[in-house]
């Protein structure tokens, strides 16, 4: 019997058991909502509903939320499961998949968790972190069988246009290859998201959730959006997982993207007032470089002098403030800092990194 070489994620590790802080700048979403924020009472809920194949109107709601209809929903626990089954329903054991570096590591670990090899293309700092198809095009093999992109980007929260997508899509269909575009991130351009890939053709997956942009990572609402025979697939594997979420939580979820618009107005709030103060530190700083995002919750500096190693520790030992190390996202010299945190703790951990900085000079 064979066994399994890749089965664990470092960086989920990191995450649940080492990223916490008073002062963090760790955590890549929006400020975690309490239950109270939502408009809604126990006699509201349920335990039992009818969740086959997806919770019917939390699929409604989704498609619409999406430009889509029903049949190209599956519903997930997070973008984390909607990656592994849109993975898992169509990518076998020795396929090969080709994934942006830096890149989301449960990306790279959970396609080599279902056997898949994977190889890199890089989106570089000198180019903003932009997608180059013709460097996606010359990193291509005839065994490729999917694309695999964050959009914003994570790490750097780059925004990736929509001719770039269809320029990728262009080489992934000469291939009889997909692309699958993990959204999460796009999500907190709020009004201003674009259309998800999906809509750019039947070789485009999209997985997101509502997690990072709002506040909601507790509900675990997660999605994919592919074609409607894929959606079948994916439900039957996840059969194999969970086989659905609890209902009371698809309900509180319904009840979530009814009211959107409040959680993205509570969001615009925090990204408002931390974004300046993010500004105000990477203009003071040489020490640095930093491509600056215009959207999202996260960026990418890459430390100049030193070792980002150094770095986290003397920011855990004596300051009690986190970053996300870059080695996580296969680029060590860099660190990702978010500001989706309350703008009080936000201003006093870039207070404290700069310190952290100055004594390391
Ligand atoms: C690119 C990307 N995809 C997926 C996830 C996981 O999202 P979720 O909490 O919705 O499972 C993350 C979390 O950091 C992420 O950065």
């Amino acid at each position: 019997m064979t066994s399994r070489t890749h089965s664990a994620s470092p960086y989920m590790q990191f995450a649940k058991l080492h990223s916490a802080a008073t002062y963090n700048l760790a955590s890549s979403g929006i400020l975690p909502c309490s239950i109270s924020d939502l408009p809604v009472k126990l006699e509201d809920l349920d335990m039992n509903g009818p969740t086959l194949y997806g919770y019917a109107p939390l699929k409604e709601r989704i498609a619409k939320w999406n430009g889509v209809t029903p049949e190209h929903v599956v519903c997930a626990t997070g973008t984390s499961m909607a990656n592994h089954l849109a993975f898992a329903a169509t990518l076998e054991p020795g396929d090969e998949a080709l994934v942006e570096r830096p890149t989301y590591e449960l990306l790279v670990t959970t396609l080599q968790y279902l056997g898949v090899n994977v190889r890199y293309f890089d989106r570089r700092m000198e180019s903003d972190f932009r997608v180059d198809p013709e460097q996606v095009a010359r990193q291509m093999t005839p065994q490729t069988r999917m694309i695999v992109l964050t959009n914003l980007h994570n790490p750097t929260g780059a925004l990736i246009d929509n001719s770039t997508l269809r320029a990728v899509g262009e080489i992934a269909r000469k291939n009889s290859a997909l692309v699958l575009v993990d959204e999460v991130y796009l999500e907190s351009l709020y009004e201003q998201r674009p259309q998800p890939a999906i809509h750019l053709g039947d070789h485009f997956l999209v997985t997101s959730s509502l997690t990072k942009a709002y506040g909601l990572s507790g509900l675990r609402c997660g999605w994919v959006l592919a074609a409607p025979e894929l959606v079948e697939r994916m439900y039957r594997i996840n059969d194999l997982y969970g086989v659905y979420a609890a209902t009371t939580a698809d309900m509180l979820s319904v009840i979530a993207l009814d009211h959107v618009d409040r959680f993205a107005a509570r969001a615009k709030q925090l990204l408002d007032a931390n974004r300046p103060v993010l500004e105000a530190f990477l203009s003071s700083r040489d020490d640095i470089a930093c491509v600056r995002p215009e959207f999202g919750t996260i960026a990418f500096p890459k430390l100049l002098r030193r070792s980002v190693h150094d770095l986290d520790r003397l920011l855990r030992d004596t300051y009690d403030a986190s970053i996300v190390p870059g080695h996580y996202f296969y680029m060590p010299q860099h660190f990702r800092i978010g500001i989706g945190g309350d703008p009080t703790m936000t201003e006093i951990a870039f207070q404290r990194l700069a310190r952290a900085l100055d004594e390391m000079r």
